[in-house]
């Protein structure tokens, strides 16, 4: 029988609870003691679906306009991966794992992770995933379970003896900076100074196409020079940049993310506003620190 993926709306609610409720009961009641299944099950009502529904991306794989399985994806988090008990072993679940890894791609997510039951260890393994380490809610023990999505445009940390002539060329071609604060050479040496690990390139072989650095200060999260080369542009890199970078403030525990726009680049606004960034009323201020600004000769 042929089986159809697609998102979820809300009138699958009543279908998607009842195939996770029926997998829960039969499949991972095996590894897992009641009170934990029944925990797991409230939290699997039609209505927690629903709610559910507005807040992650739920996919659907119908056969015959029923729904026989469901997937979620939450930012780079696989979440409640569920197949009807009586169709196991028939591909259903890797074909719904086929279209997360796809939408996870396309949302820039570089490394996709899984809160996997210790029942479902096995199937994630075959996909590629690998357990990073164990978890504990009371008695019920999960696998935290990751796999790299590789890109042809691979992000990763700045190199400085591989990407500092390019990324000072690229940020020179992007921002044309002209003030002595700003001087490219001089924002690279600070950055690695600071030694955080949040400066990110973009590469197509061995060449930098874009950029991204970020910031987190235990407040907020500030992103900056996000840059891609002229000709890699409107394919989608720049927003995996974002993506990449949000991901790395986020697993450290960041609550927002800020940026800021130069005026005279208010276009750029849409860009971001594409990436769920909302424009705020505030006034930006700034002073420069005279004293270790180096005087240009
Ligand atoms: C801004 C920048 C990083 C975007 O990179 P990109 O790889 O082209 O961006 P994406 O392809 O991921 O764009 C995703 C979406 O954002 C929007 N978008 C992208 N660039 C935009 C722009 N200049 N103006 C308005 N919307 C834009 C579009 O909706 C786009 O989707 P679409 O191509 O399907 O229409 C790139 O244009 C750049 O390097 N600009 C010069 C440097 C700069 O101004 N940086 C921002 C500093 S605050």
């Amino acid at each position: 029988m042929s089986t159809v993926v697609r998102l979820a709306q809300s009138a699958d609610a009543e279908g998607i609870s009842q195939v996770i409720l029926a997998a829960l009961h039969s499949s991972n009641a095996r590894d897992y003691p009641a009170e934990v299944i029944a925990r797991v099950a409230s939290n699997f009502t039609p209505d927690a679906v629903l709610d559910l529904l507005k807040r992650r991306v739920v996919l659907v794989a119908m056969q015959d306009s029923v729904i026989v399985a469901t997937a979620a994806l939450d930012g780079n988090v696989v979440r409640s991966v569920f197949v009807n008990p009586a169709l196991h072993g028939q591909g259903i679940g890797r074909l719904l794992m086929i279209e997360i890894e796809l939408r996870a791609r396309d949302a820039g997510v570089t490394t996709l992770s899984v809160p996997s039951s210790l029942t479902a260890e096995p199937f994630y393994t075959k996909l590629g995933f690998h357990t990073v380490r164990d978890v504990y809610h009371g008695n019920e023990r999960t696998l935290v379970m990751e796999k790299a999505l590789l890109s042809r445009h691979p992000i990763g940390p700045y190199r400085d003896r591989q990407h500092r002539a390019q990324v000072v060329a690229l940020w020179q071609e992007a921002f044309g900076y002209d003030t002595a604060h700003n001087l490219p050479t001089l924002a690279i040496d600070k950055k690695l100074a600071v030694n955080d690990g949040l400066f990110f390139v973009a590469t197509d072989k061995k060449t930098v196409i874009g950029t991204i650095l970020a910031g987190y200060d235990g407040h907020r999260g500030w992103l900056y020079s996000v840059a891609v080369h002229a000709d890699y542009r409107r394919h989608g890199l720049g927003s995996s940049l974002v993506r990449h970078a949000e991901q790395a403030l986020t697993a450290l525990g960041c609550m927002k993310i800020n940026l800021q726009i130069t005026s005279g680049n208010d276009a750029v606004a849409g860009f971001y506003e594409a990436l769920g960034y909302g424009v705020e009323p505030r006034i930006s201020m700034g002073k420069k620190i005279v004293e270790n600004i180096p005087t240009q000769s």
